[in-house]
């Protein structure tokens, strides 16, 4: 019996267990602070089962007991920005949502795998990490697939070729100064950097920096959600059904990468357990620049973070 669980039953967590239901998955239960609003998306959702042909027992609630037991928790729970704000604007609201999120997994559903969605992502990581107490590998932060898949498909666009062909990789956290790399990403095994020309391919990473920003400006009363909730399903998919799926994604570094107590993406295999493994690329000396220059701005994150939040 498989059992995921999904706090902030909004646009992300919503869309995220629509995704999820479809992925071999006995129960699903979603947690909102507003009372009915979990409770009604949960019956919308079992009403599209004969047509999505999902058999997934999906419970919405207000009660965080009910994520006992869970293997995976999915935290989408916080404010979204809106035009003109960057995802470190949300710290101070989005930390306290994810104090409270984080022990109430610890105290129900302890040996869960916590997958991080809220933002500022690689931020909330670490307060999850040290708010509940869990196994470093548990904890990982949802970015580097959604930020991929954006890379993705600007590229197929670019070449008209099928998405699903286009493999990418992205680093570094989810903010601007992300690192996607040319390098390792190939079109059905052909490196991109032999099917398009140099200043091409850097349109291409400027426009997947500022991905979710295009939509905020656009959307205007909050972020992204459909590819954001599929970003998520992914992982929880590769935990759940013990895949062994290598895809960015953000971890708690000890000196990987030159990096040490922070959550920063990266790759890694994920399998039952979480974080299986991390996984070292060979970085030239200008990638490696620009992840260093990735984590100084999350570090700048957390010094901001320190200075109003203690654990507990
Ligand atoms: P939303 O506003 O649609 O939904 C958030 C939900 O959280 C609301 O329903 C709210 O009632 C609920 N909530 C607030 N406090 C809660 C608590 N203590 N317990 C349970 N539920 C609680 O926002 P949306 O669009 O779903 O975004 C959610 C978060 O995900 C935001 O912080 C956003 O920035 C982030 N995000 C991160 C992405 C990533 O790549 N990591 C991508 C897209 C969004
Ligand atoms: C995104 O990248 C808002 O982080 C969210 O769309």
């Amino acid at each position: 019996m498989s059992k995921v669980s999904v706090i902030g039953a909004g646009n992300v967590g919503a869309t995220a267990v629509y995704y999820i239901a479809e992925k071999n998955v006995d129960e699903i239960v979603m947690v909102d602070v507003v009372e009915g609003l979990p409770q009604s998306k949960a019956i919308d959702f079992l009403h599209a089962a004969p047509l999505r042909k999902y058999n997934t027992n999906i419970i919405g609630t207000n009660d965080y007991a009910d994520i006992a037991d869970s293997d995976v928790v999915v935290l989408t729970a916080g404010i979204p920005r809106k035009p003109g704000m960057d995802r470190m604007d949300l710290l101070k609201t989005n930390v306290a949502i994810a104090k409270t999120a984080a022990q109430a997994i610890a105290t129900y559903a302890p040996n869960a795998v916590v997958i991080v969605v809220s933002n500022p992502l690689d931020v909330i990581s670490m307060v999850v990490l040290r708010e509940g107490g869990f196994a470093l590998k548990r904890v990982v932060g949802m970015a580097g697939i959604l930020d991929a898949t954006r890379f993705r498909y600007f590229i197929a666009e670019k070449l008209n070729v099928l998405p699903g062909d286009v493999m990418a990789m992205v680093l570094g956290g989810h903010g601007d100064t992300m690192v996607p790399l040319p390098r390792y990403t190939s079109v059905a095994g052909f490196p991109l950097t032999q099917l398009m020309p140099a200043d091409e391919i850097e349109k291409l990473v400027q426009r997947t920096r500022t991905g979710g920003a295009e939509i905020v400006n656009y959307l205007k009363r909050g972020s992204a959600y459909y590819a954001p909730g599929a970003s998520a399903a992914k992982m929880v998919d590769a935990v759940v059904n013990d895949e062994k799926r290598i895809c960015a994604a953000s971890v708690y570094l000890r000196g990987e990468y030159g990096h040490s107590d922070i959550f920063l993406g990266v790759p890694v295999l994920l399998g039952r357990n979480g974080v299986e493994r991390i996984i070292e690329l060979e970085l030239t000396p200008e990638e490696q620049q620009q992840l260093d220059e990735s984590a100084r701005a999350v570090k700048e994150g957390v010094t901001n973070l320190e200075t109003f939040y203690r654990p507990g």
